[in-house]
């Protein structure tokens, strides 16, 4: 059904979701040198690096400018806390996530701090301020790999996380690592070219 309605949205109706790896117009470098990798050196994050990083998120817009954001990090050298975060990881990401040197659940308040209503756009403002921190991160020349895959409610009471807050990804931050250690599966995933939809996939001139 959504595959129908997409031809509809696209001038081509043969190649409805044509996907690309190239960048087709120009971006700032940033956007174009920025993965989610998986191989993490053991080098430390420096704490200035850590907190340019809080900086950018710092800086989002956000609705009503709410700043719904929140973030708890853990750096290997606090092995209970940072220990405490790798545990809430699915499977799938533990493999790999095990040698990010620190780790980060990005949460957001739930409810407006001037009246207490619930905050529609907290997740919303939240994306926006985890992509100026993996920009930020890049720059940096550091590695962010944000993970939807971790058990929300173990975080909830491992962590303390209050009902006013949701923790909404984690992510894994390093400088890059030998890809070599990986697996052969995870291997294959680092060295694949990225790709993206085009443009005409979810870019619209006219109405539905
Ligand atoms: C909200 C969110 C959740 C994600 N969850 C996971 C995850 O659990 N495990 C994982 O390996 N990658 C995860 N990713 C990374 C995406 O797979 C990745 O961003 C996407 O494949 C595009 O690749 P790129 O970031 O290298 O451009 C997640 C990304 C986002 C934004």
């Amino acid at each position: 059904m959504i595959q129908k309605e997409l031809t509809f949205m696209t001038e081509s109706s043969t190649q409805p979701m044509k996907k690309s790896g190239d960048v087709e117009y120009p971006v700032v470098d940033l956007i174009q040198q920025r993965r989610s990798r998986r191989a993490y050196a053991d080098t430390p994050v420096e704490q200035e690096k850590i907190n340019s990083l809080f900086e950018a998120a710092r800086w989002a817009p956000s609705s009503s400018n709410e700043q719904p954001w929140v973030y708890l990090y853990a750096t290997k050298a606090q092995p209970e806390l940072w220990n405490k975060i790798y545990d809430t990881l699915q499977n799938g990401n533990r493999i790999w996530a095990a040698k990010a040197p620190l780790l980060i659940v990005a949460m957001c308040r739930k409810t407006f701090i001037r009246n207490d209503r619930p905050n529609g756009s907290a997740k919303y403002d939240l994306g926006a301020a985890n992509s100026l921190l993996s920009l930020q991160a890049t720059q940096l020349g550091l590695n962010v790999h944000q993970m939807g895959g971790f058990e929300r409610q173990l975080a909830i009471e491992t962590l303390n996380i209050p009902d006013t807050h949701e923790p909404v990804v984690v992510m894994a931050i390093g400088y890059l690592g030998d890809r070599e250690v990986l697996s052969e599966n995870l291997k294959q995933r680092e060295v694949a070219p990225r790709e993206r939809y085009t443009q005409e996939f979810f870019v619209m001139n006219k109405s539905f």
